[in-house]
């Protein structure tokens, strides 16, 4: 139950993001990183989807999806790095300030879908709760 409560809060989130999308930014750099996270959001809904009960449980279009979000948290340092600016961008400057820290956030995220055991519906259920935790440790702190 505690699961899926706060499995339905990430879906909340990540749909709420998809229903206030706005326009693309026109800087190369900036959007290089919102592609990436948008990457990180696509694979995350097709997990969640699973995990909800809201699609049929599939081995391994799971453990794409999650070796797919594991790969995109890994490529975080590199397109983040340069402090690219758009009027359409998200991003804090406290990113830059604190990078060590956003760079820590983007390892633990890069773990947790690392560690997600997509090989049966209840560990999915299990690991992407804690996923879906690293999202919102660094969306609070460093997305406007
Ligand atoms: C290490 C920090 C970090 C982690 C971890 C992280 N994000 Fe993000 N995310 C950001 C930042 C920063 C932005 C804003 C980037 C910008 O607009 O320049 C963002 C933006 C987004 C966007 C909007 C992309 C767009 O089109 O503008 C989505 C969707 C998103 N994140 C989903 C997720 C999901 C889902 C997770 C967890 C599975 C996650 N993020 C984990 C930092 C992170």
């Amino acid at each position: 139950m505690k699961t899926i409560s706060r499995l339905a809060m990430i879906l909340v989130t990540v749909t709420a993001t998809a229903a206030f999308a706005k326009e693309e930014p026109k800087d190369p750099t900036v959007k290089a990183r919102t592609d990436l996270m948008k990457t990180v959001g696509q694979n995350m809904k097709v997990l969640g989807d699973m995990a909800g009960e809201k699609a049929a449980f599939d081995a391994a279009a799971a453990t794409a999806a999650k070796d797919a979000l594991a790969a995109a948290f890994a490529e975080v340092p590199a397109k983040f790095e340069p402090q690219a600016t758009d009027p359409a961008s998200e991003a804090k400057p406290e990113i830059w300030t604190n990078w060590d820290d956003f760079v820590s956030k983007a390892s633990k995220a890069q773990e947790a879908a690392a560690a997600i055991d997509a090989s049966s519906l209840p560990t999915l259920q299990a690991g992407i709760g804690v996923a879906g935790g690293t999202c919102k440790a660094c969306h609070t702190d460093y997305r406007m």
